[in-house]
């Protein structure tokens, strides 16, 4: 059994784009999403999967406090589609990005990648597997929403269910007010792992079939040496994101851990509220990212800033 197990890894191992299998409890969440038909805790409504179809897309909080997770979700059973980013340090790919008009050169949190100091300044489309969450603009009539606002921080592992397949990927851009507000949207490289040459720049996954779960708290950012962000390649990158991605999505599911406690440190007496359970005042940190909303970390307590 196990030189037969080695082989057939070392066989998979050898194949571009290695698709994870669909573990049976995130099966089991995706059956369970679409047979409910709509999301019940609605973080924030109002978004496009596509531009012209119905406002009926939301960021759903049905598993943020047994599970610790945030998805997106439609009605009548839709999830969302998957739309194709192709931001960030471009020209090491095969060019599918590169008739787009949808390229803005840069990825939301670039600051954050160059202080890595992995040897790159951007995520790179046609390599990192990245999500794009959250939408932020001023345009009238565009509708917002900050997943750091539910504990959601960004760089943070997201596991995307695609044409029966699973991958991980990072959050790793944010939708823009350049047209309605959308949701749904991968790099470049992750989109051509999921539906291989049927997406690029300029043609989407129309059908709203994918799901994107999201994880909570500061144990699901992998960070500067948690995920091999100078690799050359997408499976590189994705598979570098495996165990911890494993231990994440462990949390889905009656017979997986429960998500990270609430804090222990908590002021007697008190029961402190804020948007993200277990890191509001008095909640142990090692960084302001470790604190809910305002709060920043003060002398290893999220405190307020004052
Ligand atoms: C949008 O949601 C409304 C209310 O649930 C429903 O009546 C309508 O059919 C939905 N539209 C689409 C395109 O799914
Ligand atoms: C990252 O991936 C590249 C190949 O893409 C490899 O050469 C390098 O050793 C990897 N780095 C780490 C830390 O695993």
């Amino acid at each position: 059994m196990r030189s037969f197990d080695t082989l057939l890894f070392t066989a998979l191992a050898a194949s571009p784009a290695l698709a994870r299998q669909v573990p049976a409890n995130v099966q089991s969440l995706y059956n369970s999403i679409r047979a409910q038909g709509s999301c019940k805790n609605i973080l924030k409504g109002g978004f496009y999967s596509q531009e012209g179809d119905s406002k009926n897309f939301s960021y759903c909080g049905d598993h943020l406090n047994d599970y610790g997770i945030m998805y997106l979700q439609g009605t009548n059973g839709n999830l969302v589609n998957m739309d194709i980013d192709c931001d960030g340090a471009l020209g090491t790919g095969d060019g599918s990005c590169d008739s787009s008009q949808d390229t803005q050169g840069e990825t939301s949190f670039k600051d954050t990648i160059t202080s890595y100091k992995a040897g790159i300044k951007d995520l790179n489309a046609y390599i990192h597997s990245f999500v794009v969450l959250g939408n932020e603009g001023s345009k009238s009539g565009y509708v917002t929403f900050e997943p750091e606002s539910v504990g959601v921080d960004p760089l943070s592992l997201v596991a995307v269910v695609c044409g029966n397949k699973m991958f991980y990927g990072v959050w790793g851009d944010t939708n823009g007010d350049d047209g309605p507000p959308l949701v749904g949207e991968v790099s470049d490289a992750l989109g051509r792992a999921c539906y291989g040459s049927a997406v690029n720049g300029n043609a989407a996954h129309d059908a709203n079939d994918v799901l994107y779960i999201a994880f909570t708290g500061a144990g699901a950012v992998p960070g500067a040496k948690g995920a091999n962000w100078s690799a050359s390649s997408f499976t590189d990158f994705e598979s570098s994101l495996g165990a911890l991605g494993d231990s994440l999505v462990a949390r889905i599911g009656s017979s997986g851990s429960p998500p990270p406690p609430a804090s222990s440190t908590k002021p007697s007496g008190s029961q402190p509220t804020c948007s993200w359970s277990g890191h509001c005042a008095g909640a142990k940190c090692s960084s302001d990212d470790d604190c809910s909303d305002d709060l920043v970390c003060k002398s290893g307590k999220c405190a307020t800033d004052s």
